[in-house]
């Protein structure tokens, strides 16, 4: 079965089920403060989880969402971890529950996917004390109640069985949401258990018997101020599976690397280095590393990411250059000449689902490029940077791993050739030490990203739609949104312009945007059909994919509130299809100032405004 069919057999299973089939989000979020990308389905949900409304007005949702994961990317190069993947996903918003998502999850695998039920195992929530979530006897009655034997039921803790954007109970911030969840393995009898990992096999072993390929979570809780859990006011289902193990699964071979999403890539690999992907275990992890890196980079392009220090930039920046020194070590070094190939690999494998990258393969190709010639540099400093260090150690190690990206391999080798040693336990140690620092940060991200949600955000937000209006009033109709980034102290607004703003031209922008603040505009936020709101002249996001019911915000036209008492009426000033949140009223956004206009890309102007308190 192919990777194609398991995506349109499930998304078809959950419509024959009454849910909505809906578009995916973006993996890069131009406007979601809390995190850099999309890492799970539930992730642009979290309003409807919460008691929101769906505009669509369903309770039942379904999708294949694309998802970037960071923190695995140590663990990429077996036959299981990727960063990039695909997130098939159902959600019901405070309407089914345990009792229809486990029997469905399981006709799917059986029924559609044709898995042998022998070969399943499934873990269920242990219960905690700290927070006083009882054991999940619901979901095991259940499970046993569908044919699964008491013994292939296994319970966990919080470690394992419970399920936030942040982890376990005491990890979520304020605000947070989650719950218990029960997963599902497929087990490969073929695997031997290594007893390296634990003394017998379980579903949660390491050893590659087992792979988690479902994951049905019990949305009901949301930590409070006090530390503890509140009941949500409504109990939903958030389930996600991974659609690169769903079809390994399907193939009963442990390798994800070995179907159809990635075979074409490795073959590929294969014809250009001139070697067998199974020859000996570097090769293999090699092209595992390269296959992942390029889609997962290739994705990020896509969606208008350039490689650069900061925020999704650096992280596009650290894959690609992974990507090439992965290729150098199978003996790719021209990446002019083997990067097209394999794009071109990876975008027919996706040219259904997303068309978006089809027609992109040149200019993505030519970021790839410009990317390894600054890289080129880089490695070449590095090596100059060695030759004056007296002695390496494994501190040195990591530095040289951290700036420049050589890999410990190669940093050893540099120091043998050079008669000295360093110990490799010094090296790991200085990475834990560094993980462990990024793991925090990337916490505060997201706790601050939570607290963002605040005020400020949300007048930034109205400030930048003004903004985006100003400037197509000032400059012309062109002045198109080409992404949004918002903090709690500035907005980011780029948008396509041919050449530097005049300082008279950012006046009359900064101008337009503080009159309006000034008429006190009242924003207004309706439900409408995309065709309608697109029709109306609402603003549309021409990156984003929309459903087909829409939010449109409105800001103005003035009203009786205004000092002169005279009512006005007319077209609003503002009018884009946006999720929210926005202010009442223009008047909340204080004096409007731009502080910076700068170029980010060839006819792409970015411009950074602040609002100050009058
Ligand atoms: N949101 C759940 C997960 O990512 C389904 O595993």
């Amino acid at each position: 079965m192919t990777s194609k069919e398991i995506r349109r057999k499930y998304l078809t299973f959950f419509k024959e089920r009454d849910h909505l089939v809906i578009p995916p989000s973006p993996l890069v979020l131009a406007e979601d403060p809390t995190t850099l990308f999309t890492s799970s389905g539930m992730q642009p949900l979290v309003p409807y989880l919460l008691g929101e409304a769906h505009p669509s007005g369903k309770k039942r949702l379904t999708d294949s969402q694309p998802s970037l994961r960071l923190g695995d990317i140590e663990e990429v190069g077996d036959n299981r971890h990727t960063t990039f993947f695909e997130m098939l996903g159902n959600w019901s918003l405070g309407d089914y529950f345990k009792a229809e998502q486990l029997p469905w999850f399981l006709e799917f695998l059986t029924k559609e996917l044709g898995l042998v039920k022998e070969k399943l195992w499934v873990s269920v929530f242990k219960g905690d004390k700290t927070t006083g979530v009882p054991r999940d006897e619901e979901s095991f009655t259940i499970w046993k109640s569908l044919g699964i034997p008491e013994e292939k039921i296994v319970f966990y803790g919080v470690k394992k069985n419970w399920w936030s954007r942040s982890g376990e109970p005491t990890l979520m911030p304020v605000g947070e949401i989650g719950g218990p969840d029960s997963e599902v393995f497929y087990e490969f009898a073929d695997v031997p258990h290594d007893p390296k990992f634990s003394e017998t096999c379980h579903p949660n072993c390491d050893c590659g018997r087992f792979l988690e390929i479902g994951n049905s979570v019990f949305i009901q809780y949301q930590k409070t101020t006090d530390n503890s859990l509140k009941e949500l006011s409504q109990k939903n289902v958030d389930f996600g599976g991974g659609l690169e193990r769903l079809a390994a699964a399907t193939s009963d071979n442990p390798d994800i690397f070995q179907t159809d999403l990635f075979l074409p890539i490795i073959k590929r690999l294969e014809n250009l280095s001139g070697r067998n992907y199974l020859q000996d275990p570097e090769t293999t992890r090699g092209m595992r590393i390269v296959a992942d890196h390029l889609r997962a980079s290739l994705m990020i392009a896509k969606d208008g990411v350039l490689p650069s220090n900061k925020t999704q930039g650096y992280v596009l920046r650290r894959l690609s250059r992974r990507l090439l020194l992965f290729s150098r070590n199978l003996s790719l070094s021209s990446p002019e000449v083997f990067l097209p190939d394999l794009i071109k690999e990876v975008v027919k494998t996706y040219d259904d689902i997303f068309p978006d990258l089809v027609g992109k393969e040149r200019a993505i190709s030519e970021i790839f490029s410009e990317e390894a010639s600054r890289f080129a540099k880089t490695l070449e400093a590095g090596l100059k940077e060695i030759e004056k260090l007296e002695k390496l150690d494994g501190k040195i190690a990591f530095y040289l791993y951290e700036s420049f990206g050589f890999p410990w391999d190669m940093i050893s080798e540099i120091a043998r050739e050079r008669g000295e040693e360093i110990n490799f336990q010094d090296f790991e140690e200085e990475k834990e030490k560094h993980q462990a620092l990024s793991r925090e940060a990337a916490q505060g991200l997201f706790k601050g990203g939570l607290v963002d949600q605040s005020y400020e955000v949300t007048k930034l937000h109205t400030a930048t739609h003004l903004l985006h209006q100003a400037l197509r009033q000032v400059l012309n109709e062109q002045a198109r949104q080409e992404g949004s980034n918002i903090t709690a102290e500035r907005l980011r607004f780029d948008f396509s312009h041919p050449a530097k703003l005049t300082p008279e031209e950012l006046k009359r922008v900064e101008d337009l945007v503080n009159e309006q603040i000034a008429k006190n505009l009242i924003v207004t936020e309706t439900v409408q059909n995309l065709s309608t709101a697109l029709a109306s002249g609402a603003r549309a996001f021409f990156r984003e994919k929309y459903p087909e019911r829409v939010k449109v915000y409105s800001i103005g036209p003035a009203t009786l509130r205004q000092s002169s008492g005279q009512a006005r009426s007319g077209p609003p000033f503002s009018q884009e299809i946006c999720g929210g949140p926005h202010v009442a009223s223009t008047k909340e956004l204080g004096r409007f100032r731009i502080i910076k206009e700068e170029a980010v890309a060839q006819g792409v102007r970015r411009i950074k405004a602040v609002l100050e308190k009058v």
